[in-house]
């Protein structure tokens, strides 16, 4: 399965992904890496990994709706057929969500419906809970609202700080994410024998 990754920042979730990939845990190949931010660490993973980069700010173009055009220009191009959302700020609109329903998953640092939004992480931390987790779900008009496919669970220690959380967060992450993909993968192609 052809899979394009969307990444605004760090990349990590996309760096775990292609390692996945390599190591053959994920039947599948990373056709391009869509940032909307030029100076994106997750740009400088993918050029390692010789995975083609399309990056641009929907400042450039003259509408949302344009801008996705323009995105799913390179999605047709590369024959994508799963978008796989790793730290991607920006709302998915309809032109994109039209195109590949039920195509496009995303990843929450938080146990959804508990702590959607920007800050997952250190909503769920401030808020003195006993455990958070991480969510894999299908992406919809909302912010973080779409069908849940997979979670996990993480603790928050009596003595934890937002440090040690975060990283915990991270590593339930990097091994939820590839794992979902892959079974995401499999039960298509279970679907086209049926
Ligand atoms: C992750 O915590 C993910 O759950 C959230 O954004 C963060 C991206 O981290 N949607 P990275 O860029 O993959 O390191």
């Amino acid at each position: 399965m052809k899979i394009a990754v969307f990444a605004s920042g760090n990349g990590s979730n996309f760096e775990a992904i292609a390692e996945a990939v390599e190591t053959g845990e994920i039947q599948g190949e990373i056709v391009m890496l869509f940032s909307d931010q030029p100076d994106a660490y997750a740009i400088e993973r993918a050029k390692r990994r010789d995975i083609p980069v399309i990056s641009f700010s929907p400042k450039s173009c003259s509408s949302k709706t344009d801008y996705e055009l323009r995105i799913l220009h390179f999605l047709h191009g590369y024959q994508v057929e799963l978008i796989v959302l790793a730290g991607y700020m920006r709302i998915i609109g309809e032109t994109l969500l039209s195109s590949f329903p039920s195509r496009i998953i995303n990843i929450h640092p938080s146990l959804l419906p508990a702590f959607p939004g920007k800050s997952g992480i250190q909503d769920a931390f401030k808020a003195g809970v006993a455990e958070s987790g991480v969510t894999v779900h299908y992406v919809d008009q909302g912010i973080d609202t779409g069908p849940i496919i997979a979670q996990v669970r993480v603790p928050i220690h009596p003595n934890d700080t937002l440090a040690a959380f975060e990283e915990r967060i991270h590593q339930a992450e990097h091994q939820l994410y590839p794992r979902v993909i892959q079974e995401i993968i499999q039960c298509r192609k279970e679907d086209r024998k049926s």
